[in-house]
C-alpha cells in the first residue's frame, strides 16, 4: 500500500533514488571504516582503532535509519552488496592497505564527498520531490558526518 501523504508517486521516487545511493555510500564506507578499524597499525593503534569502532557504530545506525525512511516512502529498500556496490559513488581498494595518515585521510574524504552530495541534494528533496520530512531527516544525517569528519580532520591538522 502507497503512502498517501501529499506527494505523488513521482515525487516520491526522486526522493527513494536518492536514499538509494546514499544507502549505499553509507554501506561502503560502513566497511571501509570496518576494515581500516581491523588492519590500522603504528603507533596510535588503539586510540584509532576506537575511533574507527566509534565511527562505524554511528554509520550502522544511520543506515538503518535511511534503509527505514525509503522503506517509509513506499519502495522496497535495496539490501544487496552487488546492488550498494551498484549505487555507491564512494571507490573501494581492494587488496591495499594504507598506513596511519592515508587510512584518516580516505575516510576524511569520504565523509566529505557524502556531505557533499548530500547538501547538493537539498533543493532536490525540497523543490523537486516536494518531501520537507526527507530534507530535514538528510540534514541531520549531513551533521552526523560534518562531526565525523571533523574529528579525523583534528588528526591531520
Ligand atoms: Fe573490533
Amino acid at each position: 500500500m502507497k503512502p498517501n501523504i501529499g506527494i505523488t508517486q513521482k515525487e516520491l521516487k526522486k526522493s527513494t533514488s536518492l536514499l538509494n545511493v546514499l544507502l549505499s555510500n553509507e554501506m561502503t564506507l560502513y566497511v571501509k571504516t570496518r576494515k581500516f578499524h581491523w588492519n590500522i597499525g603504528g603507533n596510535s593503534f588503539m586510540e584509532l582503532h576506537k575511533l574507527f569502532e566509534g565511527q562505524y557504530n554511528a554509520l550502522e545506525a544511520i543506515i538503518d535509519e535511511v534503509a527505514e525512511r525509503i522503506n517509509k516512502l513506499g519502495e522496497k529498500t535495496i539490501g544487496t552488496m552487488k546492488e550498494f556496490l551498484d549505487h555507491t559513488t564512494l571507490k573501494e581498494s581492494p587488496n591495499t592497505y594504507p598506513n596511519q595518515k592515508e587510512m584518516l585521510a580516505e575516510l576524511l574524504d569520504n565523509h566529505e564527498h557524502i556531505i557533499t552530495e548530500i547538501r547538493e541534494s537539498l533543493s532536490v528533496y525540497e523543490e523537486e520531490a516536494n518531501d520537507a520530512g526527507t530534507t530535514d531527516f538528510v540534514t541531520g544525517i549531513m551533521q552526523k558526518h560534518e562531526t565525523m569528519a571533523w574529528i579525523i580532520r583534528r588528526y591531520l591538522s
